[in-house]
């Protein structure tokens, strides 16, 4: 069985490539092989094959989990996220797991957190003056909204050391360096090692986790989401243990910010060379606000690619591929084909209102029964935000766009989006 085509530089070449430089690298090899392409990095121990047809992308969603595990493709994951982290399971775990997480996520209960994110946004955004790192602002406003949407009134200095020990062990993460930090991670070298460091930085942020759980059970405060999560009950009527309670909220804080903090970043990295758009959004029209928030999440997506590992040989797209592969759908290029997207590489947001409103190519959250258990609250997240920054003064410290860049599962604007305020 003949894998598709893809580049033959080392793995170690495609690696650098896939962390310094993602968007050129999809683009590029996309270019040369075509669809689907085989690309091989340090990111998975298997080589991964992209798609990015729309009909491939909805067979790689539609894939049944006991043959096609997307929990498998995150198994470098395991040390921080935990053994029953819903990114790790898969099959009828995975399912129950998933209906518990989106509970909160929905409707009504997700509605009435937007008054609170829209006057922490207004608080963080109304701070800007001179040079500003949209993604640094970002990255500690969507920590701060997630954790107080999941711990509720918990006190702030309960909250400030649980920030300041999240922030440290992602620190941790972000310092290795790049291609090198691929192959670290996986050895633990000693207390000084990258992977020693990142080991005590779980064990410290896990020890605050476990004491503020603690505290939360003795409170009578029942609206929290933690509060929720913890009334849950298996088929046995037993409650979740604390290990599991615990991993769902790393599930909770970990996807919950950093995916929304990029997106966020590309925000402000896009408005502030399109002032057209900016001065729009400050029309008021929620209309308006959607379809930006859509677009920034098609021209650049914070996840490039919903990985599946294949445990047994399938056809995708009439191409045989066996067992042993990872298959992804590639969110970036599916988003930015020509034939699908008038102009797509441009940042247009006025497509969503005068074209279809829906293109089944727009993936941003993947898909199938992986697809993002927060995207509604993502999206109120960013247009809360992006409410608030309608009525800055903005323009970008530098003319050019930013390149994309890797940090962690993300992709970033490579200065951060940065920005002049005032
Ligand atoms: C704009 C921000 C976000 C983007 C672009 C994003 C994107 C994604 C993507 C691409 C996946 C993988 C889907 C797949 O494999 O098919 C995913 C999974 C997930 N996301 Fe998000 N996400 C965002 C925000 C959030 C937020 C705010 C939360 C929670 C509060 C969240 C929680 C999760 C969880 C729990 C999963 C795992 C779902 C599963 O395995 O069943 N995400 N997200």
């Amino acid at each position: 069985m003949s894998m598709p085509p893809g580049p033959r530089s080392p793995s170690v070449w495609q690696t650098l490539e896939w962390m310094a430089r993602p968007a050129a690298f999809l683009e590029r090899v996309h270019a040369r092989f075509g669809d689907p392409v085989t690309i091989r990095t340090y990111w998975t121990e298997e080589p991964m094959v992209l798609f990015s047809h729309p009909d491939a992308v909805r067979e790689v969603f539609g894939l049944d989990p006991a043959i096609a595990p997307a929990g498998r493709s995150w198994e470098f994951l395991r040390p921080f996220a935990g053994p029953h982290s819903i990114l790790l399971l898969d099959g009828e775990d995975h399912l129950r797991e998933r209906r518990m997480l989106q509970r909160p996520f929905h409707g009504e209960r997700m509605r009435a957190f937007a008054p609170l994110v829209a006057e922490l946004a207004e608080r963080e955004l109304s701070s800007w003056e001179g040079r500003v790192v949209a993604l640094e602002r970002m990255r500690a406003l969507t920590l701060e909204v997630i954790l107080r949407v999941l711990f509720g009134a918990a006190e702030e200095v309960e909250l400030r050391r649980l920030r300041d020990a999240i922030e440290d062990t992602l620190a941790v993460v972000r310092s290795f360096p790049q291609v090198l930090g691929m192959v670290l991670v996986r050895r633990d070298l000693g207390p000084r090692s990258p992977w020693g460091r990142f080991r005590v930085a779980v064990e410290r942020f896990d020890a605050l986790l476990y004491e503020l759980l603690a505290r939360r059970r003795a409170d009578e405060d029942r609206d929290s989401l933690v509060a929720l999560l913890m009334e849950q009950r298996d088929e046995q009527g037993k409650p979740p243990s604390e290990q599991h309670l615990r991993d769902q909220l790393v599930a909770l804080l970990v996807g919950g910010h950093d995916s929304s903090a990029a997106s966020l970043a590309w925000a402000f990295e896009r408005l502030v060379r399109h002032p057209r758009v900016h001065a729009r959004l400050a029309e008021n029209d929620p209309a308006y606000l959607d379809a930006v928030v859509k677009e920034v999440l098609r021209v650049r997506p914070a996840l490039t690619i919903a990985p599946r590992l294949l445990l047994e040989p399938v056809q995708i797209a009439g191409r045989d591929l066996p067992a042993g592969v990872q298959v992804a759908a590639c969110l970036w290029l599916a988003m930015r084909r020509e034939d699908l997207w008038p102009r797509a590489g441009a940042f247009w947001p006025e497509r969503w209102l005068e074209g279809p409103a829906f293109n089944p190519s727009w993936i941003p959250y993947g898909g199938g029964v992986r697809r993002c258990a927060g995207a509604p609250f993502a999206e109120m997240e960013m247009r809360e935000v992006l409410r608030a920054a309608a009525k800055l003064k903005l323009r970008p410290a530098r003319p050019e766009s930013e390149r994309a860049k890797r940090s962690m599962l993300v992709v970033v604007p490579e200065r951060g989006g940065e920005l002049i305020a005032g």
